[in-house]
């Protein structure tokens, strides 16, 4: 059984009001995708890094790790989760259905590498996969008409999705093709493969693996990278 990771790059970032995608904003010496990688890139047993790209990404062949030579890029898709099954349909010469694919944002470059180490550890004996998550710590309203309260939603048994997220490769690339198919909106793989009836686990990582959305996420990411070097 081997590792695999998939960084899905092909987002534009309309949330973020910047100049270029929020992948390639600078970090910390660095860009946002290049921390994002780090530990994906460095790890032993991960074979090789997959990154769906978007056309006509002018700033990726600018960056130094574009020549890593653990890295392949290709053409991602309309949304996240086509980005993401397009990998995976082009990996299915190198894949087989057992191994392992890690699935990580670029937008996420705060991710740890124990956080790395602890997923593959606590999943690797699993039949599906799971992801790294944390539980909610605010109080969640379920809201309607822009405004209105609905009701105050349970939340201890609320947890917040992160990446990266670890499934079986099979079973990944068929939930993700059926979900798509039948027009489900999937925002991460987890939802795919729910959807498609299986179960699968959270693992408990810190809450300090934010992933970059607006603006005021930059100077926080910033911010969190230099305690973790500390
Ligand atoms: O927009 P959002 O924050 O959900 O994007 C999460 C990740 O998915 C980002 O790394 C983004 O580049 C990627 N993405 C993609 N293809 C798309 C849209 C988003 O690879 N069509």
């Amino acid at each position: 059984v081997r590792y695999w990771a998939v960084v899905p790059a092909a987002g534009i970032g309309s949330r973020m009001a910047s100049d270029r995608p929020k992948q390639y904003l600078p970090l910390q010496h660095k860009t946002v995708i290049e921390h994002s990688l780090q530990h994906l890139l460095s790890h032993e047993r991960i074979e090789a890094v997959y990154i769906p790209l978007a056309e006509h990404d002018g700033y990726w062949p600018d960056l130094r790790i574009s020549r890593h030579p653990k890295i392949k890029t290709l053409l991602g898709g309309k949304e996240r989760a086509d980005s993401v099954l397009n990998t995976l349909t082009a990996m299915a010469d190198v894949a087989g259905d057992q191994d392992w694919v890690l699935v990580h944002d670029a937008a996420r470059p705060c991710l740890r590498k124990q956080s790395v180490h602890l997923l593959l550890d606590t999943l690797s004996g699993e039949s599906r996969g799971g992801i790294l998550a944390n539980p909610v710590n605010d109080t969640i309203k379920k809201v309607a008409n822009e405004d209105e309260i609905l009701e105050t939603v349970d939340r201890q048994q609320l947890w917040q999705a992160q990446t990266p997220q670890m499934f079986r490769f099979g079973l990944l690339r068929d939930s993700l093709q059926r979900a798509l198919a039948a027009g489900v909106n999937i925002t991460d793989e987890a939802s795919a493969v729910e959807w498609a009836g299986h179960s699968a686990k959270v693992v408990c990582g810190p809450s300090d693996n934010i992933k970059i959305t607006r603006a005021e996420d930059l100077p926080l990411a910033e911010f969190i990278l230099s305690r973790q070097n500390e």
